[in-house]
Parts: C-alpha cells; structure tokens; sequence
C-alpha cells in the first residue's frame, strides 16, 4: 500500500454548504488558487447541478486552477454528471465526484429505492462518469450507517464499473474512531477488488470525533482524506484540514505517511477563508487560532523560555504564523505592490493593482508600517466584493462627553444614485446603522457585531464583522478602515449589499 495520503478539500462545497459560509464566485476562485498554493491534492469546487450560479463558479475554478485536481460533486444521475463534467472539463486534471445513499434509512427514507435500484443506479452512474473521464470518485452516502455486506458489494461495483476513489463518509458524524477504523480495514480487505482503488474517507463533527475518525481510518489504510479549512461544513462540520495534516507532521511514527501540504500556508490559507466568511477564527482553534501558541501561566512561559518543547509540540513557524513582516510603506509604488500582492498569491489586474495600489497609500498617509494582513485585508475589500447596489462615499461622525448626542452624516449610493442624511444615534456606531437604514428605506436586524484589529498597535486597522438578518434571510459583512466606526459602516453595507445579491440569485 501507498504511504501518500492524498488531501481532497471540500471547503468551497460542503464548507460553503454551512449557514453563514457562502461566497461569491470571485471569492471562490481566490480560495480555489490559495488551496492549490497549500497543496491539497483535489479541491471539490462544487455541486454544479445544484444551480447556475454553482455551475459559474466550478468552471471559473477549473480554469483557474494551476495544479490540483478539481471536482464537482453529482448526485447518481446522469443529467447531473453531464452537468459536473461540463463544469469541470476544463481543468487539468477534472474529477467526476458522484453519490448515493446506502444505509437502509437514506434509502428507505430519503431516495424511496430498494437497495437492488441503488445498485442499479449506482451502476449506471459510475459508468457514465468513466464513460467521460478516467478520474471517477464514488461515495457511498451514510456509509458508516449502512450495512456492511451492502457497502462491500457496491464498492465492488463502482471499481468495476471504473470508479478510481471509493469514499466512506460518515455522513452525520455517528461513527466512533475504532469502529471506523475496523469499517474501512473491513472494506479493504473484503471488496475482491479493493487494490484497484484508493479508499478515502469524509467524516462529519456531529460528536466532535471527525478528526479522530478520519485519523483513525488513514490507519486503518484510507489515503484519500475529505476536509475542510477550519472544519467549516454540513451542521457541526467536517473533519479540519489543518488538524489533520498537523497530527501526521507532529505524530510521523504514528502516522507514517507522506502528504503535499505545505504546512507553512495553514495560517495564510485559514485567515483568507475567515476574511471571506466574515467569521474570526476561534482564539482556542486548535493549530491555527490566536492562542494556539499563546503561553500565559508563569510556569509555562517559564518552561517555554527554557526550552521551547516544554509547552510547544509543533512551532508557529511550521502553521504559518512567523510573526508579521513589514511590506509596504508611503512610498511603495505600483510595482511593489504589484510583486507584494503576486506573492501573497493574489492574480490581479492592472486595473486592479492601481486600486489596490492606491488604498495602500492611502493607509500609508495615516498608519506608519502596513503588513501583509493590511495588504490582504485591502485587497479582499477592494477587490474581491460583490458588486454594490449600496456604496459609502463620505462619513462625519460626532460623538464624545458632550451632551450632544453621537451624530452620523452619511453620503452614500444607491444604485449609483447620491443619498445623504444625517441622524443621531445612542453611540457612533448606532447612529451610522440609523442613518443608513434611514438613506435605504430598510432596517435590518443587527444579530452579530464584532470588532477586531487587524495587526498590533493603536495604529491599527479594524476590521468589522456584522452578521444582519432582513426578512427571514440573513448575510455576513465584513469592513476594514483605519477608523473603527468607518469599518463599522462598511461592514453593514458589505452585509447589505450581499442580501440583495442573495435575493437576486434567488
Ligand atoms: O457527508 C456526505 O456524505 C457528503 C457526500 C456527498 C460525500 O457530503
Ligand atoms: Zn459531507
């Protein structure tokens, strides 16, 4: 057996599928491009039968993408596999990626089939999709569910109907890391033609045991691995892509297999993902969180000033998190930012080098040293954000000890068209959210706010989180600005401007 472990990220489908995690296209193949910099194997880009907006974006992936395997999820139906391969052919190296429920509750339940028409259907898919390329993926959904002569019989069928990866998910995270591990060694050593494909495994955190589970199976000799960055997925999520890959690097004589995951693009690559989804990375988040390598107690700085490994098992430097480098300053000019922006991975046009180009001046008139997260942090607000029905053009804030009231006098576009007002509120930042839901003739509800520094320092810029909900439907807004209140407006209009893009795709 093979002691390559092969990482097959399912952020943008499974992740995106979670409430709270949908991006836009744009943002999708910026996440697309930094997943092949970290050097997972396959990126599911999603489900393209799902929808148009889906199909747009998995072939704007396929395209994009330079090095990794690109798939597109399909029910076993072969108007849906047509529609994945359409999606995906373009890339260099596509994936058909299709499914079926096997355990006698989804097919009673769910699909409504006796298990001879699953095997029926099955069959006829995994067919259809070798028919089309080489590179078939079979998943067996609630697989950990299902009963296990079944689920050897129909992984013997799709490897001999031409499938190249069996995956055993554990749909909604039931499966406990030994009795996993015993399923898949069970799998390979029962299905007579086990050898011709690589078993792989997608686990769910329902019982917050994923990654043990996935863990557990690479041992038991699964060397496809279904993750997500920061575990984002269906209800609790999937097994975390950097956990996984940090125990095999931290445990090698445990794990002693090999991977193409440049550790060091873990923190780089999760960052990106929290920016797009406007959700801070938790503090406690194991490898890529604020105090995974964050020593409080005495006794523990002491021990760590001795001798790092007393409290480190793994350094910041491997995940990523050297520290902040300074990049640019005031008289950074286009070219700079042009290489700068190119090694943080970003393709960007001339125009769009100029935008971003000229933001960083302007940051550098008032902020003394700008970092890589400020660069990013501009670069995602100014470039890659969904076209805007709503627009901030100027904003005067007055608030303090005075007796007056805090005031907002916003001017802002609708729809291209000059709207000003102004308005007091209880603090700054509730005057600016009154004014705008004054300008715009709609008051959403304000669920989530929350503000944090992008880097060290007063000098800082903030980033803000809204999280808003307007007639049953609910979006995330994301804005960065060197003044807080600022940012806050941003943010809301972000939030904004994406539930009116939820509305139109609608
Ligand atoms: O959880 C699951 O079973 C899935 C399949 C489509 C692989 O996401
Ligand atoms: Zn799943």
């Amino acid at each position: 057996m093979s002691d390559r472990v092969y990482f097959f990220d399912t952020t943008l489908r499974d992740g995106e599928q979670s409430p709270g995690c949908t991006m836009n296209l744009r943002e999708k193949v910026r996440l697309a491009r930094q997943l092949d910099t970290l050097g997972v194997d396959i990126i599911e880009a999603g489900f393209p039968a799902a929808s148009e907006g889906d199909f747009e974006s998995v072939r704007a992936i396929a395209d994009a993408v330079e090095r990794a395997q690109v798939a597109g999820l399909a029910r076993a139906l072969p108007q849906d596999i047509d529609r994945a391969f359409d999606a995906v052919r373009g890339a260099r190296n596509p994936r058909i990626h299709t499914f079926i429920a096997t355990s006698p509750l989804h097919m009673k339940h769910k699909l409504g089939k006796a298990p001879d028409q699953v095997l029926a259907m099955a069959e006829r898919a995994v067919r259809h999709a070798a028919s089309l390329t080489p590179n078939v993926e079979f998943s067996a959904e609630d697989a950990s569910r299902s009963e296990r002569p079944f689920l050897a019989e129909i992984c013997q069928l799709a490897i001999e109907c031409g499938a190249r990866v069996i995956n055993i998910p554990d749909t909604v995270g039931y499966a406990q890391p030994g009795e996993f591990a015993e399923l898949i060694a069970f799998l390979m050593e029962t299905v007579p033609n086990a050898s011709q494909a690589v078993f792989s495994v997608h686990c769910h955190n329902d019982l917050g045991l994923a990654v043990a589970n996935t863990l557990a199976a690479v041992r038991a000799g699964a060397r496809q691995v279904e993750v997500t960055l920061s575990g984002i997925g269906e209800r609790a999520g999937n097994a975390a892509l950097e956990e996984v890959v940090m125990n095999m690097r931290t445990r090698p004589a445990y794990y002693p297999v090999s991977h193409g995951i440049i550790t060091e693009q873990l923190f780089p690559a999760n960052r990106m993902l929290s920016r797009i989804i406007g959700r801070p990375i938790p503090a406690t988040k194991a490898v890529v969180g604020d105090n995974a390598f964050a020593h409080e107690s005495g006794i523990h700085q002491d021990g760590v000033l001795k001798h790092r490994e007393t409290y480190e098992i793994m350094t910041p430097e491997s995940v990523g998190r050297s520290g902040t480098d300074m990049v640019m300053g005031k008289h950074s000019g286009r070219h700079a930012v042009k290489s700068k922006v190119e090694a943080m991975g970003f393709r960007l046009s001339d125009a769009e080098v100029d935008v971003v180009a000229g933001a960083v001046k302007r940051l550098a008139d008032i902020k003394k040293k700008i970092y890589d997260e400020d660069v990013e942090a501009i670069v995602l607000e100014e470039v890659f954000r969904i076209p805007d029905k709503y627009r901030l053009k100027h904003l005067h804030i007055q608030s303090g000890t005075i007796s007056v009231p805090p005031t907002a006098a916003v001017i802002m576009e609708v729809d291209g068209q000059e709207r000003k007002l102004a308005t007091f509120g209880v603090g700054p930042v509730d005057a600016v959210f009154n004014t705008i839901a004054e300008i715009i003739g709609k008051r959403p509800t304000l669920e989530q706010y929350l503000v944090n520094a992008i880097t060290d320092g007063t000098d800082a810029q903030g980033e803000v989180t809204v999280k808003i909900e307007h007639g049953g439907q609910r979006a995330v807004g994301r804005g960065t600005d060197a003044d807080i209140i600022v940012a806050s407006a941003k943010a809301l209009l972000n939030a904004l401007n994406r539930l009116e893009k939820k509305r139109e795709d609608k």
